[in-house]
This record gives structure tokens, C-alpha cells and sequence, in this order.
């Protein structure tokens, strides 16, 4: 019996069992947690027994994760359907050697390493300037994974952003970069327009934005921007002085870039040391996922949860809830990464995936999140697996009894969710209140909790660089682990590419160069509506 079969049937006794009765193995805290350094990851509250977590790595042995793993970390063409190596864990391993088709791609990792962080450098130092004096501000323009990496990195990481202050525009909605730039000075602003491709439509048009905006007030307007991405020839054809272009590699995927160049404004923001932190706690991660053995290696672990979640028990979402404010753009950032990579309906081969494919990935921290859909995933016919993040310290000593609070809430939350409240327990508490009867029945059954919800939670000391680092890497690795699983691959996106077709067929027709004959009904009559009213 294959191990998706014996899943299944896994799957199915499940049903009928409570995950709360599971702790009544003593040893489940042991088997059921994880650590790396002094991260832990918890994942009893989860309604996995000793015999699924072992069918689970039985799952990750037959689809031959290692030897996936390996490939990916020494720099084999695993992206079949774009030949290109994935090799993002090689831009926070400074030190490594990785060889792609014979060369060591090292080299000028660590090249443009060094030219970024001593940029950087004369930024924050005032040695690079803008005409009006030292740089105060920087806007990032970019999107999807040349904006929500260092957008998340720079909430995330404020505690160490002791440099010019950050601004990320993404949307070619021009209130972003309208809104964005109200307030700014020209004369000390610096744009770094991030783009992998230098031709995205939305990155492409806002940096122009930007450009004319400068050119206002500042006499050599190219002076203060900088580009980073993999296409020299289009930043030389933009005008951008190359000392100040951050190339990288096509074996870098757009939403695993954050680490290289791309996060050049993070790096800008808190320093090069700290920025090294980060890549640290990332290396740290590889390090882990790359030796500790399945069951005691947390992004095998976490991606296992999620098969047992989406593929087995059909639970179609995940929600991100970090209970950290500066997370509030982790789910963002996690959606791309988890749903462009694993968001497919072809298997590697080119058949058709008989499995879902991943899951719907959503979130909002808490606590705020609890004041808003929590009552869904508590009380709602449909479970939603829930993943908490959590720090025991905050960074903010004289509010200590609030991240006290903030910690309270996260554990109350998976909790509940564990426990539930029954029907007895219900109608005691309307008894209490005095309710009798049928009133009693009725009242008390809005406030039952089935429980048995699953949850895990991902506990740290404290958010700082190197644990950002080692959280992005840790989501990264379970998103490939999933991927392999599946058989899918999870670096390329050929899903974004039909919207982005049309759109620039839609603007003569929007336009009324073209008559949209093509078209559909609907997208004919909507383009009409915006000419009429536009
Ligand atoms: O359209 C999707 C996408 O290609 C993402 O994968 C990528 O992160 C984003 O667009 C931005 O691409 P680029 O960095 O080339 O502008």
C-alpha cells in the first residue's frame, strides 16, 4: 500500500477521533514539537497520531524529498519548464561554493553582496547623497516578489531601522505612487525601481512616474535612482548608471529574491550587519532542513501538516495569524509564495494533477483578527487549519505587560480552538444566567464550540533579523517540500501570464482605437461603461 493510500485511510479514522484525546500519550509533546536553535515549532494541537506522522514521512520518503533537496541546494535545473536552477538558499551562503554548469556562481554573488552593502553604506552614511543633502527617503517600486519581501522585511524588522525611512509603491494604480509620493522631498529621495525582468507593466510605468517627479525639482534626476534585477541591458537602455544596478541571476525566483538585491532597501533601512543577520538566520534554516532527519526537521514537518491538511482531510485554507504586529505583511508575502509557487493544475510531467493542488493562504495578525473573522473559524460549518506565530519577547521593554496580553490571546486562541465548549457546558453557563426551557436550549447552542479545530504554532525569543530569516527560509522550504510532494513545480507561474495578455489587449479597446469585437458580452459592455464615464 502506497503511502498516499494508507492516508487515506488514515484520514478517514481521523473522523471520528477528538485531538484532545490524543494527549493522552504522554510522550506526545516530545514527538509532536520541534526545534531548531531556540525556535520551536508545536504541532500537537494538530489531529496527527503517532501512526499518521509516521505515514506522513513515509509520504516525504517515497516522493524522495532528499533527493529533491539536494538537487535544489547544489544548483540542478529542478525548474523544468523555465531550465533554470533554483538557487536562492546560494545568495545567504556567502561563504559556499555552488557550480552551475561548471562555474561557481559564488563569486559574483558575493561581488554584488559587496557593492549593495557598501551602497548601503554610503546611503546611510550621507557619503551618497541626493541634491538636496543626505538621502531621507526611499521608495521601492516594484511588485510581487520585487515588493512584498523587503515591504515585510521593513514592518517587520522597525526595531532595527535606524536609516533613511522605506516606502514601497507596487500598484499601477496611480494613487499608490501618487499617494506615496505626496510628502516626499525630491532633492533627498532615493528610487531604487526593483524588477527581476525590468519590463513588468506596473514596475515599468510607476518608475517612469517617479522619473518625471524628480525631474521637477532635480537638475540630473538619474543620479537618484538605482535598479536591481537580472536584466543589464534594459537598466543600461533606462538610463541607470550601472554602478548603482544590483544584478542577479534567473535562478532566482521573483518571490524568493528578498535576500539578494532585492531587498536592497531593507539593507538601506537597518544596515548591512543587520541585513547579514537575516541572510544568517536563513542560512541557519537550510542548514537545518538540508541534515535533520524528517521527523525532527520543522519545514518537512510543516509542510507535512499542510498535505495532511489540504490533501487528505480536505481543508481547502490555511490562515497565517502572526501574533506580531510587525508580521502584518507575512500572510501577503506568504500568499505569493505559497500560491504562486503551489497554486498549479499539471504535475511536473505535464499530466493532470490528481491531487488539490495548494492551499488558499490567508491571514491577519492578531489580536485583530479575533475581532473580525475569528468567529468563523471558531463556530463556521468549514475547518480552517490555523498557523499562530509568536514571540516571548517583545521590543518594547516598558510594554511588557502588553505583549504579556498579545501572548494570552494567541495561546487562549489555539486553545479553544483545541477545546471547544459543549453543549452541557453551554447550557450550564445560560443556567447560571437564569435561562430555562427551550430558551435555555436555544441560547446555549449558539454558544457551543465544536473545538477539535487544528492549529500550530511557531514560538521564538524574539523577531529579530536573524529569526525573520530563519521564518522566510522555514516557509520557503515547506512550500518546496509541498511542491515536491505533489510533483509540481513550484517555480514558475504561467498562471499570471493570460491576465497580463489581455490587459494589454484591452487598452486600445479602452482606448476606442478598437471596437472590441473580439471580445466577450461582459468585457465588451464594461469597457463600454468606462468610456462613458471615464
Ligand atoms: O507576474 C508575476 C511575477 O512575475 C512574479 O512572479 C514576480 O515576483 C512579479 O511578477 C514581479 O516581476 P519582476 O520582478 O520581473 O518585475
Amino acid at each position: 500500500m502506497s503511502a498516499w493510500e494508507t492516508l487515506a485511510r488514515l484520514g478517514k479514522a481521523a473522523a471520528g477521533r477528538r485531538i484532545l484525546d490524543l494527549f493522552q500519550d504522554g510522550d506526545r509533546m516530545a514527538q509532536f514539537t520541534a526545534r531548531t536553535g531556540s525556535m520551536v515549532l508545536d504541532f500537537s494541537k494538530t489531529n496527527i497520531d503517532a501512526e499518521t506522522l509516521a505515514a506522513l514521512i513515509e509520504l516525504a520518503t517515497e516522493a524522495d524529498v532528499a533527493a529533491h533537496r539536494e538537487a535544489m541546494f547544489t544548483g540542478a535545473r529542478i525548474n523544468q519548464t523555465e531550465g533554470r536552477a533554483v538557487l536562492h538558499t546560494a545568495l545567504r551562503n556567502l561563504a559556499g561554493r555552488v557550480v552551475v554548469d561548471g562555474v561557481d556562481v559564488m563569486p559574483e554573488v558575493r561581488e554584488t553582496h559587496a557593492r549593495a552593502s557598501a551602497f548601503a553604506r554610503d546611503v546611510r552614511s550621507g557619503v551618497f547623497a541626493g541634491q538636496g543633502g543626505r538621502i531621507t527617503d526611499v521608495v521601492n517600486i516594484g511588485i510581487g516578489g520585487s515588493d512584498l519581501g523587503p515591504a515585510m522585511g521593513w514592518l517587520a524588522l522597525q526595531p532595527y531601522a535606524d536609516g533613511p525611512r522605506c516606502h514601497f509603491v507596487s500598484n499601477v494604480d496611480g494613487a499608490h505612487i501618487h499617494d506615496t509620493l505626496r510628502g516626499l522631498n525630491p532633492e533627498t529621495t532615493l528610487v531604487i525601481v526593483a524588477s527581476k525582468t525590468f519590463t513588468t507593466i506596473e514596475t515599468m510605468t510607476n518608475a517612469d512616474t517617479a522619473k518625471a517627479w524628480m525631474a521637477a525639482k532635480v537638475a540630473q534626476p538619474g543620479r537618484q535612482f538605482a535598479a536591481v534585477s537580472t536584466a543589464a541591458e534594459r537598466t543600461a537602455a533606462y538610463g541607470i548608471d550601472p554602478a548603482r544596478v544590483f544584478g542577479f541571476e534567473d535562478w532566482v525566483g521573483g518571490r524568493y529574491s528578498m535576500w539578494g538585491p532585492i531587498g536592497l532597501s531593507l539593507m538601506i533601512a537597518i544596515g548591512p550587519e543587520r541585513f547579514d543577520e537575516f541572510l544568517a538566520g536563513g542560512a541557519a534554516m537550510d542548514a537545518h532542513f538540508r541534515s535533520e532527519p524528517f521527523a525532527r526537521n520543522l519545514p518537512v514537518l510543516l509542510a507535512l501538516v499542510g498535505i495532511w491538511h489540504n490533501q487528505i482531510l480536505g481543508h481547502a485554507t490555511r490562515a497565517v495569524l502572526p501574533y506580531d504586529q510587525r508580521l502584518s505583511r507575512l500572510p501577503a508575502y506568504l500568499q505569493q509564495l505559497e500560491m504562486e509557487s503551489n497554486g498549479k493544475r499539471v504535475a511536473m510531467d505535464g499530466s493532470d494533477l490528481t491531487l488539490n493542488s495548494g492551499p488558499v493562504v490567508w491571514g491577519e495578525p492578531g489580536t485583530n483578527g479575533q475581532h473580525a473573522f475569528y468567529q468563523l473559524i471558531h463556530q463556521g460549518t468549514r475547518v480552517v487549519p490555523c498557523e499562530f506565530l509568536v514571540a516571548a519577547k517583545g521590543h518594547e521593554p516598558a510594554l511588557a505587560h502588553q505583549h504579556l496580553l498579545l501572548v494570552a490571546n494567541c495561546l487562549a486562541q489555539s486553545e479553544a480552538l483545541l477545546r471547544g465548549r459543549s453543549l452541557d457546558e453551554a447550557r450550564a453557563m445560560m443556567a447560571k444566567k437564569g435561562l430555562t426551557g427551550e430558551e435555555l436550549d436555544r441560547q446555549a447552542r449558539h454558544r457551543v464550540f465544536p473545538g477539535n479545530r487544528p492549529s500550530t504554532t511557531l514560538i521564538y525569543p524574539q523577531l529579530t533579523p536573524f529569526v525573520l530569516g530563519q521564518i522566510i527560509a522555514l516557509y520557503e522550504h515547506r512550500v518546496f517540500v509541498e511542491g515536491v510532494i505533489l510533483g509540481l513545480n513550484s517555480f514558475d507561474q504561467w498562471g499570471v501570464e493570460l491576465g497580463k495578455e489581455l490587459a494589454l489587449s484591452l487598452s486600445p479597446v479602452l482606448k476606442g482605437a478598437e471596437d472590441g469585437s473580439g471580445k466577450d458580452p461582459s468585457t465588451r459592455a464594461l469597457a463600454a461603461y468606462f468610456r462613458d464615464h471615464a
